[in-house]
């Protein structure tokens, strides 16, 4: 850290950088949070080689330095079968209740997939349904706002422990474990890789450019970081990629109460898209 600048603790300036993040990204940002974003920015600060946040708010004209700004502020922890009893729920109740005909392809989007762990768990799931029924087919479509974690969503590659989750038998047909350089690294093969198509979205966006209308959607772990109002608005703009009778997933922690939005409740933290 030799050379590197200090900066000082600002509070109303530090709220101006909190309220550019609340804007474009929906993240709350309270002052309990100021702390954190003053080490986040003293950081990028150093990173850069810049002494002032005069400097840096001038540097975030360049779009490049948005997109840092929001790997910077965006919390990306998932894992492999995380909420697990999301996925039973999704195999045994919502794929049969969903399949009108004896062909149809089950089209699902993972909103706000992180560096990949549920969207892949997703294409676990519903490869290992499909090879049990004859005629279903699947879509997965994946998306975040931090390029920074869709690239090593893209790359699919994960440190052995982080597959532990994962029940053997889908391990061993769906992960290769790496050797030499990549001893250590499990990736997911390329016939599931081949199963997603990545993009980023933001939610704060007036309409959701996705290839809906959707089944399933995966939206969990996300709007807590959100208000209420902005959390009603950004379920209201799925349900407007959802078919009727499709399924939504939301976070254990999360929830639609009270909101006025076409959805019904199926099972803890699934809804139901009503017609
Ligand atoms: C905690 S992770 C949740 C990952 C995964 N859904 C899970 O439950 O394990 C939250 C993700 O939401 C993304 N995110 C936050 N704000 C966003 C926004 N405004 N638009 C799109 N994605 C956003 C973050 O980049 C992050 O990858």
């Amino acid at each position: 850290m030799s050379g590197a600048h200090v900066l000082a603790f600002e509070p109303d300036r530090l709220r101006r950088f909190a309220a550019v993040i609340t804007r474009d990204l929906g993240i709350m940002m309270p002052d309990a949070k100021l702390r954190m974003l003053h080490g986040w920015l003293q950081r990028r600060l150093n990173q850069l080689g810049l002494a002032s946040l005069d400097d840096y708010e001038a540097r975030l004209q360049d779009p490049a330095e948005r997109v840092a700004l929001i790997d910077l502020a965006t919390t990306n922890k998932t894992d492999f079968f995380r909420e697990p009893q999301h996925f039973a729920y999704l195999v045994e109740h919502a794929l049969p209740a969903l399949s009108e005909r004896d062909r149809w392809t089950c089209r699902v989007w993972c909103a706000g997939c992180s560096t990949g762990e549920e969207v892949y768990t997703l294409a676990m799931v519903l490869d290992d349904y499909a090879q049990r029924h004859p005629g279903f087919a699947f879509e997965l479509v994946a998306t975040d706002i931090s390029t920074r974690v869709l690239r090593q969503a893209v790359r699919a590659t994960y440190p052995e422990a982080a597959a532990e989750p994962i029940p053997e038998a889908l391990r061993t047909r769906y992960l290769r474990r790496g050797t030499g350089p990549r001893a250590g690294f499990v990736r997911v093969v390329p016939a599931l890789r081949a199963k997603v198509r990545f993009g980023r979205l933001n939610f704060m966006a007036p309409r959701y450019a996705v290839p809906g209308p959707f089944d399933v959607i995966f939206f969990r772990n996300v709007m807590i970081y959100f208000d209420r109002a902005t959390q009603a608005q950004v379920i209201a703009r799925q349900c407007e990629v959802l078919r009727p009778g499709g399924y939504l997933f939301v976070g254990h922690s999360e929830s639609v109460l009270g909101m006025d939005v076409p959805l019904a409740h199926e099972a803890t933290s699934v809804l139901r898209r009503v017609p």
